[in-house]
C-alpha cells in the first residue's frame, strides 16, 4: 500500500511540473490573434494530458526498477502473473473516453477558429513564386498585409502557379493556397488581438526561393488602418517614370528574381540588358527594347531567354498593374543601361 501512495504522490508532482511547463506558453511564439488564444487553450489541454500519462508510465517504471531491483544474495525469480482482465478493461475504456472527449473539444475549437463575423474585412491574398501581394476592399494593392486590431479579416487566398501556404506563427492558423482558379480559392479568418509587426512565412515548399517567400504583417489600430488604406488609393506616383518603376519593382518583389547588378538569380539580370540582343531558347535572337520588355511582363512565357526556365515568372502582372505602371517599370529597366 505504501508503494501506491509514494507512486501516486510522485506522479502528481511530475504531472504538475510538466503540465505547468507545457501549458505556460513558453514553447509557443507570441499569441497575437483571437484564434491563437483558442488554439493555445487546446494545446494546454493536450499538454496536461500528456504530462499525466508520461508521468504515470515513467514514474511507475523508474520506481519499480529502483525499489524492486534484485538485491545481493536474492536468487529466486520474481512473482509471476499472467493477464489481468480488470486492468485491460480499465486501460481500454479510459483512453476511449478521453479520445472521444478530445474529439468534442477539438470540434468546438475548430468551430471557434472558423467563426464567421459578417462584418469581416475582406482581403485578397495573391501568392506567387515567390511573392505576396494583397488587394484591399477599396481596390488598393500592397506588398504588405496591414490589419486592424480586434477586427476579423477574411483572407481569400489565390495562387497563380504552385501550392503555397499562408502562415503567421503568432496568429497560429495556417492554410494551403491552391492554384487552379476561383474554384480553388481558400479562406482564412484572423482577428488580430495585439498591435505589432509580424511576418508571413510560406509554409509549403514551392521552389528555389521558398525560404525567402516572406511578407510583412502590421497590426495597427482601426483609425490607423483606415488612414493607411486611404493613402494607398491616393498614391499616384508623380516622380519620373524610371523612379516610379524602381519603387514598383521593389514593392512587387521583381528584384528577388531579376538582379540589378548583373548576377543571375532566377531570371535574366536587368543590368545593361536594354539595347542588347538576347538569344531565346528556340535560337531566335531578339532586340531588347521597350516593346520586348513590355511583352515579357504581359506574357512572360511567350519568349524565354536561352538558359532560363519557362513558367517561373507569374502571369499575374496584366491584372495587377495598370499600363502606366508597366511603362514605368519598362522605363526603369531601360534606365539601367
Ligand atoms: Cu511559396 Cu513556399
Amino acid at each position: 500500500m505504501i508503494h501506491f501512495v509514494i507512486v501516486a504522490i510522485l506522479v502528481a508532482i511530475s504531472t504538475f511540473v510538466l503540465g505547468s511547463y507545457f501549458s505556460s506558453g513558453v514553447l509557443l511564439p507570441e499569441q497575437a490573434s483571437v484564434q491563437a488564444n483558442v488554439i493555445d487553450n487546446l494545446f494546454a489541454v493536450h499538454g496536461w494530458l500528456i504530462a499525466f500519462f508520461f508521468s504515470l508510465i515513467v514514474v511507475f517504471m523508474l520506481y519499480s526498477i529502483v525499489v524492486f531491483r534484485r538485491r545481493k544474495g536474492e536468487l529466486g525469480d520474481g512473482y509471476y502473473t499472467t493477464g489481468n482482465m480488470k486492468l485491460e478493461i480499465v486501460w481500454t475504456v479510459i483512453p476511449l473516453i478521453i479520445v472521444l472527449w478530445l474529439s468534442v473539444v477539438g470540434a468546438q475549437t475548430l468551430a471557434d477558429v472558423e467563426r464567421r463575423d459578417p462584418t469581416a474585412i475582406e482581403i485578397n491574398v495573391y501568392a506567387s513564386q515567390w511573392n505576396w501581394n494583397f488587394e484591399y476592399e477599396n481596390g488598393a494593392f500592397a506588398n504588405q498585409l496591414v490589419l486592424p486590431k480586434d477586427k476579423q479579416v477574411l483572407l481569400r487566398l489565390h495562387s497563380d502557379d504552385v501550392i503555397h501556404s499562408f502562415w503567421v506563427p503568432e496568429f497560429r492558423v495556417k492554410q494551403d493556397i491552391l492554384p487552379g482558379g476561383e474554384e480553388y480559392v481558400r479562406e482564412l479568418r484572423i482577428t488580430p488581438s495585439e498591435l505589432g509587426d509580424y511576418k508571413i512565412r510560406c509554409a509549403e515548399i514551392c521552389g528555389t526561393l521558398h525560404y525567402d517567400m516572406l511578407a510583412d504583417v502590421r497590426v495597427v489600430s482601426v483609425a490607423e488602418f483606415d488612414a493607411w488604406l486611404d493613402e494607398q488609393v491616393n498614391t499616384v506616383c508623380e516622380l519620373e517614370a524610371a523612379e516610379c518603376g524602381r519603387i514598383l519593382v521593389e514593392e512587387l518583389g521583381c528584384i528577388a528574381c531579376h538582379s540589378l547588378d548583373g548576377s543571375v538569380i532566377v531570371g535574366p539580370s536587368w543590368l545593361d540588358i536594354a539595347g542588347t540582343f538576347e538569344t531565346l531558347d528556340d535560337g531566335v535572337s531578339v532586340f531588347v527594347d521597350a516593346n520586348y520588355l513590355t511583352k515579357s511582363i504581359l506574357d512572360p512565357n511567350a519568349q524565354i531567354v536561352a538558359g532560363f526556365t519557362e513558367g517561373l515568372m507569374p502571369e499575374i502582372y496584366p491584372d495587377l498593374l495598370t499600363s502606366d505602371e508597366i511603362s514605368d517599370i519598362v522605363a526603369f529597366i531601360l534606365s539601367l543601361e
